[in-house]
């Protein structure tokens, strides 16, 4: 049966070691200049609903470097722009592509993308999950701090799409896992009531409470996209979640600040905190291709042969 990736909890934790795993040896692999190219005569159709840097570029790159083809699709070009609806969408494509990511608006959008497709299907961002990037963010986590284990890692912002995955990754690998977000901007509620079931999960709304003694702190923007016309309302209501140097006294000394880019400098980071940590942050970035590549090639392929 086919596999798709619309969200953290599609898989299972020893999936998710797994990629994480895989990721490493690709980056590796990468790394020494050799060619791996177990995806040649493979297509991978890429829907663009939203602007992306990050997500376009590293499964466009990461495709290629498997021997595939990226076919990349903004709404406007497509039927899908004048109203075809995505049940057909996506039974043409699957005539034509071996995969298929997403990136849209509603997370029922990729779920009915992935019932109706033949072929696997990859969430690169909706409203309310961005799997990729938390999955790539776990890879950074375990190539600096070697393990899960022992680690507070806190999310401290809007409770939007990153903070709907990561609470993901936390109920799957039990992480300990803390939230700090405005009364009112939680992350989506029946994910927290799951997550409170474990007693590794807190929630504050005071960001310094949660940041106390953390490993790992992430965050990202306050505005995300599609929310442009709450702007000025949401600069108000998160003006006291940046992550500045005052936040990070309470942090564990060799505490690391993760930002998923864009990042926005003097809202939810403050600019030195962003430079200090900047060797995470691009790091970040990059392993974006590193996991795109695992991804790809697990649900195309499979588990890969671990000599290569
Ligand atoms: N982090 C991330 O998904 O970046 P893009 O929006 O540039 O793809
Ligand atoms: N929460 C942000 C993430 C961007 C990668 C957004 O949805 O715009």
């Amino acid at each position: 049966m086919k596999r798709d990736f619309t969200k953290l909890l599609d898989i299972s934790k020893e999936e998710c070691l797994y990629l994480i795993d895989r990721s490493k040896e690709l980056k590796e692999l990468k790394k020494q200049g050799r060619e791996y190219r177990p995806l040649r005569d493979r297509y991978l159709a890429m829907i663009f609903e939203k602007a992306s840097t990050r997500t376009r570029i590293s499964f466009e790159v990461g495709i290629r470097d498997l021997g595939g083809t990226p076919i990349v699709l903004t709404k406007g070009d497509t039927q899908m722009g004048r109203g075809e609806p995505i049940e057909d969408m996506a039974r043409v494509l699957s005539k034509y592509v071996d995969a298929i990511m997403i990136r849209t608006y509603g997370q029922d959008v990729v779920e009915r993308l992935a019932k109706w497709s033949t072929v696997p299907v990859i969430n690169g961002l909706t409203d309310e999950y961005h799997p990729c990037q938390v999955l790539s963010d776990l890879f950074t986590i375990w190539e600096i701090k070697k393990d899960f284990k022992d680690l507070k890692i806190v999310y401290i912002g809007d409770g939007n799409n990153m903070a709907n995955s990561w609470i993901e990754a936390a109920i799957l690998l039990n992480l300990n896992f803390t939230i700090a977000t405005p009364e009112g901007y939680e992350p989506i509620s029946h994910l927290m009531e799951r997550a409170k079931r474990n007693h590794n999960f807190q929630f504050f709304n005071d960001p310094f409470e949660a940041a106390k003694d953390a490993d790992v702190i992430n965050t990202d923007v306050w505005v995300s996209m599609g929310q442009e016309e709450e702007q000025a309302k949401r600069k108000r209501v998160f003006k006291s979640y940046r992550i500045d140097e005052k936040l990070l006294n309470v942090a564990k000394k060799d505490v690391i600040v993760m930002h998923c880019l864009p990042a926005h400098r003097g809202e939810e980071i403050e600019g030195d905190v962003f430079e200090r940590f900047s060797h995470v942050i691009f790091t970040q970035a990059e392993n974006r291709l590193h996991v795109q590549k695992a991804i790809l090639e697990w649900l195309m392929l499979g588990r890969a042969n671990r000599t290569i």
